[in-house]
């Protein structure tokens, strides 16, 4: 992405191996316009559509139009407000439980140790499974599940269903073991729901979804809220450590903020982890219709794609802008067009303020029981796993010392 932007500009056209050539912006005023694109302009499905085997064909992500601004409106109060704060002691829990499970005084990765709690916070605290027998069930399909649908599955070439040995056929068959686990625990959902009355007995975006939404409908929501919010959370949870232990200055102030019931500085350094690490490089659209967009018209067909990291790292928005300096956010709010790791309008992170919020639940309570280093003086490269951005070596450390 910086290569094609030193060698061709403001905006360019990417022609990958798969689905149509993406025109990438990352000037703000046309990243926010490709944000702010209707969905008469344009299908954000479209470009989903890759995912619809893992997610289904109702999920949230491969829906436009009405329907989408429906299941939008139903997701979003769960992931706001009292009902997400009302969670925290519940993160915390899940959060000391991993930190106790750490080896002490050598290294190892922390990228994996981030996708087993926000996976456990998806099961738990989202789901509700807490009090589950089908926990256990679930959370080894839905591993193996979420494995292979972020690996060669994305190949549409490769779906041949040859019979259970075959690696498609085997992905078939799991998404729809999946399905009825998932199904045979809303039915107990809504069984209990009605002995409890209106409004129904928990906490959880089951509970909140129950009466809206069908039984199918409901699974791929609930399959999309894995997908979308574990993987993602985890990733910038172990920049975050990977950024702030090379900053001891900033842990201590974290640390004081935190004993005072404050949280200021750790809000600025979340925002400037997402910022300097974004999880995306970019997210895209697919025009139903030519776009006037700066100099250019781009054909209907085509996607634009809002650069998320290329507008993250403007040196005419930030100063240094290759720098992690948390302190940037303590005073001035993100300029407009150039922090955009949610990515925005209609289509914009339905977990944004949640995952900022585990976020800075997890990261106080890890400061709290752990004193952590990086495991080598030299600063962690970006890798892709996938289409995410990952610490090349899983953000390293080493726990030096239990003190919680
Ligand atoms: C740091 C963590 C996260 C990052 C960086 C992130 C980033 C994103 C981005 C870039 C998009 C696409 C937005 C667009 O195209 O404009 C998105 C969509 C979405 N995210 Fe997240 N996400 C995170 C966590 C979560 C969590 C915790 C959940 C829920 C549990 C979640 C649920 C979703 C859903 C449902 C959508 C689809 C929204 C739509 O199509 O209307 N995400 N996210």
């Amino acid at each position: 992405m910086e290569w094609c932007a030193r060698r061709y500009g403001e905006v360019f056209t990417l022609r990958l191996a798969l689905g149509p050539p993406t025109v990438m912006v990352s000037e703000p005023r046309l990243v926010e316009r490709v944000l702010a694109l209707t969905a008469e302009a344009a299908s954000a499905g479209a470009e989903n559509a890759i995912l619809a085997p893992l997610l289904g064909d109702r999920s949230v992500l491969m829906l436009d139009g009405p329907e989408h601004v429906r299941q939008r409106r139903l997701l979003l109060p769960f992931f706001h407000g009292e009902r997400m704060r009302g969670h925290e002691a519940a993160i915390a829990a899940i959060a000391a439980a991993e930190v106790r499970t750490w080896p002490q005084g050598r290294p190892f990765p922390l990228l994996p140790r981030m996708r087993d709690v926000t996976f456990e916070i998806i099961l738990r605290v989202v789901f509700g499974l807490e009090d589950s027998a089908a926990l256990p069930e679930v959370r080894r399909s839905l591993r193996r599940l979420v494995e292979m649908g972020g690996s060669w599955m994305t190949v549409p070439a490769l779906r041949r269903d040859l019979g259970r040995l075959s690696p498609w056929g085997r992905f078939v068959r799991l998404r729809a073991r999946v399905d009825t686990l998932l199904r045979e625990e809303v039915r107990l959902r809504r069984r209990r729901a009605a002995a409890s009355g209106p409004g129904g007995p928990g906490g959880c975006a089951i509970d909140a979804l129950i009466d809206h939404m069908d039984d199918g409908e409901l699974v791929d929501a609930l399959v999309t809220l894995l997908v979308a919010g574990h993987e993602t959370t985890a990733t910038s949870l172990a920049w975050c450590f990977e950024l702030l232990l090379r900053r001891p200055d900033v842990v201590d102030r974290v640390r004081g903020e935190a004993r005072a019931g404050s949280s200021r500085l750790l809000d600025a350094a979340i925002r400037e982890v997402l910022r300097l690490r974004p999880v995306f490089r970019y997210t895209s659209r697919r025009l139903r219709a030519p776009l006037a967009l700066g100099a250019y018209t781009i054909p209907a067909g085509v996607a634009v794609g809002a650069g998320i990291y290329l507008a993250q790292h403007r040196a005419d928005q930030y100063r240094s802008p290759h720098e992690f300096e948390p302190e940037r956010f303590l005073s001035e709010a993100p300029p407009t067009g150039s922090w955009v790791p949610f990515g925005g309008g209609l289509r914009r992170c339905v977990g944004a303020s949640f995952a900022t919020f585990e976020m800075a639940v997890i990261v106080r309570t890890v400061l709290a029981l752990a004193r952590l280093r990086p495991a080598s003086a030299r600063p962690e490269r970006v890798a892709l796993h996938a289409v995410t951005m990952v610490p090349g070596r899983g953000a390293r450390v080493v726990l030096e010392q239990r003190t919680g």
